[in-house]
């Protein structure tokens, strides 16, 4: 079977663990996953009969070409909802047939809609976690795709050291290194670029500002591309020339031994949140406990944050083909913060580094 051939089989197979007559598809990156459309507007309609992508007439096209094994059908004026009564009504579904819905993640008024235009006898199942399953492990093809997306991102980074001087201001570091991914061949950026230096790298999620980089500043820089479809997400935190303070150093390098120690427990079998705790207790160990908030990591694929993650709060088993982020962080409000991100994939017996950027400690 081709690959949205089994794809396809795989979201039939929810009709059966879920009870369920249909399956409806609303969440953007699950449609794309099942059906191979892209466009990011539009639903999918699974029944054993049928497979239907519904969408407007903007992204028609492009949806027959993308989604080979799903019939297009255009909803013109009448809209989703009255568009799938139609479609049922003429595949034969009675009107008090069982429909699953991504309850995740429709929207109130999306599902208000649809229920008033639906019979009033349809019985609307929630399917939870379902379809985002389907996503979890990721096969070969997948991978390669989030190999070559970290690697672009590997060499952004060698890029932005060669450009990197006192003086530049954090948005501009964020503009060279979303203009070098764009240059190797991303299509876009899989989150907002963080370049956060000095005081502003305590804030995990700093939004790039007009601050000039100066002497003893570190400077975090978390960033991602997209890579037919794929993303990547990395992160390096360099000094800017030499330390102010004795304590920077120590910080890194306890952050540094964390992520090690972290990857090397990576393999399948382990559980997420154990990998989690290797980390946190290095860092709570080093006096750093309340200064980590965050989890230690995420799957990553057609999204960038996915399930399983590392982290307190996720007690999974990891297995092969899951692609997670190792990315512990120290953040001292109002002083400094480090943090440092891979990207890996889970093998038969450990892991793979998507990564290959340098993690000892950088001056630039
Ligand atoms: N920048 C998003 C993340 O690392 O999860
Ligand atoms: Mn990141
Ligand atoms: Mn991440």
């Amino acid at each position: 079977m081709g690959t949205y051939e089994t794809r396809l089989a795989r979201a039939r197979d929810i009709l059966n663990e879920k009870s369920i007559d249909v399956l409806l598809l609303t969440d953007g990156y699950n449609i794309h996953y099942v059906t191979g459309y892209a466009g990011h507007e539009g639903m999918a309609l699974i029944f054993n009969d049928q497979a239907v992508v519904l969408t407007d007439s903007r992204y028609t096209e492009a949806a027959a070409k993308e989604a080979p094994c799903f019939t297009v059908v255009d909803i013109k004026s009448e809209g989703y909802g009255k568009t799938i009564r139609r479609i049922l009504a003429e595949a034969g579904v009675r009107e008090d047939a069982s429909i699953g819905f991504e309850d995740r993640q429709i929207s109130y008024r999306q599902m208000k809609r649809l229920s008033e235009d639906l019979s009033e006898r349809t019985v609307w199942v929630e399917i939870g976690d379902a379809a985002e399953y389907l996503r979890y492990l990721k096969d070969p093809e997948e991978i390669e795709c989030l190999a070559r997306a970290e690697a672009i991102g590997d060499e952004a980074f060698a890029h932005i050291l060669t450009v990197l001087k006192p003086g530049m201001t954090e948005r501009e570091v964020a503009l060279a290194l979303e203009v070098s991914m764009r240059e190797r061949g991303a299509s876009g950026l899989s989150f907002d670029t963080i370049a956060a230096s000095g005081e502003n790298s305590s804030m995990p999620h700093a939004v790039p500002t007009d601050r000039v980089l100066s002497e003893g500043d570190f400077l975090t820089m978390d960033f991602g591309c997209i890579y037919r479809g794929y993303c990547s997400d990395m992160t390096r935190t360099v000094l800017i020339g030499k330390e102010r303070e004795a304590e920077q150093i120590r910080v890194y390098e306890t952050v540094l031994r964390a992520q090690k120690a972290a990857l090397t427990a990576i393999r399948p079998g382990a559980m997420t949140h154990e990998v989690d705790k290797i980390a946190r207790d290095i860092i709570a160990d080093a006096g750093y406990g309340d200064c980590f908030g965050h989890g230690l990591g995420h799957s990553v694929g057609l999204f960038i944050h996915e399930e399983p993650r590392l982290s307190p709060k996720c007690e999974k088993e990891l297995e092969p083909g899951i692609v997670i982020t190792c990315e512990p962080g120290i953040y001292l409000p109002g002083r400094f913060g480090v943090r440092i991100e891979d990207m890996v994939v889970v093998t038969e017996d450990g892991y793979r580094n998507l990564a290959g950027s340098p993690k000892e400690l950088i001056r630039v």
